[in-house]
């Protein structure tokens, strides 16, 4: 069902509610990638336009464990890097909830933008409490929800505060839906999906999901080795996850009854140790020797994947399909992005990892859409329904 959009609402005058998801990594204090703030901006900056309007924004940042204010966790950081991207003023709140936040919000003035402080600061916020939902939506008269890499939780500031507030989507959500909708509906054929990262655990909904609608899929990361050994192929000391074995078998059976391409590695480059300094092994055979790791894919495997990106006309990526923060085994991962970027299809790319290395490689600008959700697209594509949305639907 269509979401209501934030272009839908009078925001004359208002104090607007919106939920980002400004949960960026953050490496000595250093915020490492920025596509998420960046992504909030256009919603920011259409509200800033609309007359005597004021932003509040809100998120999480991290994990903190009930209460938990830890420095680490705070949102001060982005309130920085937020302001020099919009090249305006960010006011850092030092609560998301109570008198002195309230008297800040109201004390601002038309064109102010507010960052709340961390609301995973409170327990209340992940368990969807409704007092808490209501002290957050006393902070505004309309609530826009932005923040798409938080749609799949039902939390207080994601799915409880509707139920307070007028409630809309902002641009981010609605792109978001408008890239990944269609590839879960009906995708343009043929349609090739790269899945790769570490777990098979993490990423078999959407595979099995995938079965329904690709031409062929490329499966790699450190989580196809659970795949060969599902193969009966040696696997050296590759990452494996036993108790997905059985899972792997079943999925490859299916892939095969409905005759879609599945493309393993057909070459890779190991090394003896998961280090960032090991010395690369190329191996030219689809199995692992005895004593070796599989580190990355050989440039075999990256011919098979260029043939399989020909003729396509949509793909999606998610999930690096090598250890690709370490330079020495960073090429198979670096030469999917640039496949992707002169490819001449509809290109998704989702997953933290796959997103910076688009970023890093410099071919951000080159793709149909980078997803800002991790495990939210996931769940999106795997055909979820995620409260975050439904909440907001018309
Ligand atoms: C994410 O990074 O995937 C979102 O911000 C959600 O974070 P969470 O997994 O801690 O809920």
């Amino acid at each position: 069902m269509p979401v209501k959009s934030v272009k839908d609402m009078d925001l004359t005058s208002k104090k607007v509610l919106v939920r980002v998801d400004f949960n960026v990594p953050i490496v000595n204090d250093k915020i490492t990638d920025v596509t998420r703030i960046t992504a909030a901006i256009p919603t920011i900056e259409y509200i800033l336009k609309q007359k005597g309007a004021t932003v509040i924004l809100m998120s999480h940042l991290g994990r903190p464990k009930e209460g938990e204010r830890k420095p680490e966790f705070s949102l001060a950081p982005v309130a920085q890097k937020l302001s020099e991207l919009i090249g305006k003023k960010v006011i850092m709140a030092a609560d998301c909830i109570g008198d002195a936040v309230e008297k800040l919000v109201k004390d601002s003035k038309p064109g102010d933008i507010i960052l709340l402080e961390n609301v995973r600061y409170y327990h209340e916020e992940e368990k969807n409490d409704p007092e808490f939902a209501k002290k957050l939506a006393k902070l505004g008269d309309v609530y826009v929800n932005d923040a798409f890499g938080t749609a799949h939780r039902a939390h207080a500031s994601t799915e409880g505060i509707t139920k307070f507030l007028p409630s809309a989507a902002g641009f981010l959500i609605e792109k978001e839906i408008e890239f990944l909708e269609p590839i879960v509906r009906n995708p343009k054929q043929p349609f090739v999906a790269v899945i790769g990262g570490a777990k098979v655990s993490s990423k078999i909904a959407v595979l099995e999901s995938f079965l329904e609608k690709c031409s062929a899929m490329v499966i790699s990361g450190g989580m196809s080795y659970t795949f060969l050994k599902a193969m009966g192929k040696k696997i050296g000391k590759s990452l494996l996850e036993e108790d997905y074995v059985d899972t792997a078998k079943k999925f490859l059976k299916t892939a095969a009854d409905k005759k879609i391409e599945i493309i393993f590695p057909l070459d890779r480059v190991c090394a003896k140790e998961f280090k960032e300094d090991s010395e690369p092994i190329y191996v030219e055979s689809d199995e692992v020797p005895g004593d070796l790791i599989g580190m990355d894919i050989g440039p075999k495997t990256i011919d098979a994947i260029k043939s399989c990106f020909a003729t396509a006309k949509t793909i999606i990526w998610n999930g690096p399909v090598g250890v690709f923060e370490y330079k020495n085994f960073q090429k198979g991962t670096y030469a999917v992005a640039q496949m992707i970027a002169n490819a001449d299809a509809i290109t998704v790319v989702g997953g933290g990892d796959s997103v910076s290395a688009m970023t890093e490689f410099g071919y951000a600008d080159k793709v149909s859409h980078l997803s800002t959700g991790g495990g939210a697209s996931l769940e999106y594509l795997e055909g979820k329904s995620l409260p975050g949305i439904v909440a907001l639907e018309k």
